[in-house]
């Protein structure tokens, strides 16, 4: 088993790789957690036990992302396709407006959930070039409720490099790049992330809410969408997922151990540095987006010849390569670089390029 493992280079897209010391200690947690002699899996979500699980990982989110005394961490269920609906639940009055940046499929969604409860105004999108690059130049108005966007687009591999200037409180689904390069967290009015990229396991969101933005809506809400209720509950309204809790525990402490959120930005430039540099020397290989709107986190590419993209694929796959095939919606190529990837896995996949690039020229 662990031979295999080693053979494997793991860029999917999420769920995805996380550090091998947070598998085995997981691993651990579900045989004995911290010498109890009781599993992770069958503690009492009351207990002190779970409660220092839980105290814990919401103060390394504060401290990790340098968070102030206003923004309240939340570890929520319902994937990031809740918080499409369950921002604008709390944020958006029905004859209020929301501005929305259409840079992606999920952005996409994002703007349908969020129709549903006020006014969108999309500012601008990037749907006239299939989402291959960032739109530029465009006016958020200063009476929107708040400004939404993705800041990395997982799918059409995309990512906003700085936080847009605007007054207007920002929302920012920050599922595939959360973590991963330092920011002034503190800007945003609500940032929402699925675990399973740069946090953890697939079964929790992370939710960090600027607790004065909230109580400003009319309707009433359903008692497990108000963001206050868990607030003051310690995202323990309900039975809350456990041991995806302590996943993003154990994978939080390895990025304080390995230094940081700076130290992930630095690692995850050069990571891709080598992707988009051998992709640009490699005529085989066309990357699909902006130069300047590269995402970092998951690279997208092209090969003009189908036959050879077949070829291409069954390479990777017999050299331990997985989940590098692009999304179905797009088709090609996609390398996810998550904080947890190593260097070597990149190392190794831009070799193979090389070899195939040499081959078939
Ligand atoms: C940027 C982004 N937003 C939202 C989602 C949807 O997340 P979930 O499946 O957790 O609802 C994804 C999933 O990959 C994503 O990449």
């Amino acid at each position: 088993m662990n031979v295999l493992k080693s053979m494997v280079h793991n860029f999917n897209s999420g769920p995805s790789i996380l550090p091998k010391t947070v598998f085995e200690q997981a691993s651990q947690a579900i045989l004995d957690f911290n010498h109890t002699g009781l599993s992770i899996l069958e503690i009492g979500h009351r207990t002190k036990l779970f409660q220092e699980v839980m105290d814990e990982a919401i103060a390394l989110v504060k401290e990790l992302m340098q968070l102030d005394a206003d923004h309240e961490v939340l570890f929520l269920h319902g994937g990031a396709s809740t918080q499409f609906f369950q921002v604008p639940m709390n944020l958006l009055d029905e004859k209020e407006t929301a501005a929305y940046l259409d840079c992606g499929t999920w952005g996409t969604k994002a703007i349908r959930e969020a129709r549903i409860f006020g006014n969108v105004n999309v500012v601008a999108s990037s749907a006239d070039k299939d989402y291959t690059y960032i739109p530029k130049g465009y006016k958020i108005p200063n009476n929107s409720k708040y400004f939404h966007y993705t800041t990395n687009n997982t799918i059409e591999g995309t990512q906003m490099h700085s936080i847009p200037d605007s007054s207007v409180p920002l929302v920012a689904d920050m599922s595939s790049d959360i973590l991963s390069r330092s920011m002034d967290f503190n800007r945003f009015a609500l940032i929402y992330a699925g675990a399973q990229k740069n946090i953890g396991a697939a079964g929790v969101n992370l939710v960090i809410v600027n607790k004065q933005v909230l109580g400003t809506v009319s309707r009433k809400l359903p008692t497990m969408m108000d963001y206050r209720n868990h607030i003051a509950n310690g995202s323990m309204l309900n039975t809350p997922p456990v041991f995806a809790v302590y996943v993003c525990l154990l994978t939080l402490r390895w990025l304080k151990a390995n230094g940081g959120i700076a130290a992930m930005e630095e690692t995850n430039q050069a990571k891709a540095r080598l992707l988009y540099d051998t992709l640009d020397a490699l005529p085989l290989f066309t990357p699909k987006v902006a130069r300047e709107d590269r995402s970092l986190m998951n690279v997208v590419w092209i090969m003009e010849d189908e036959q050879l993209e077949k070829a291409f694929l069954d390479t990777c796959r017999e050299n331990g390569m997985v989940g590098v095939k692009g999304h179905r919606s797009v088709g090609g190529f996609r390398a996810s670089l998550y904080n947890a990837l190593p260097m070597e896995s990149v190392i190794v996949l831009t070799d193979l390029m090389k070899d195939f690039s040499q081959q078939h020229s």
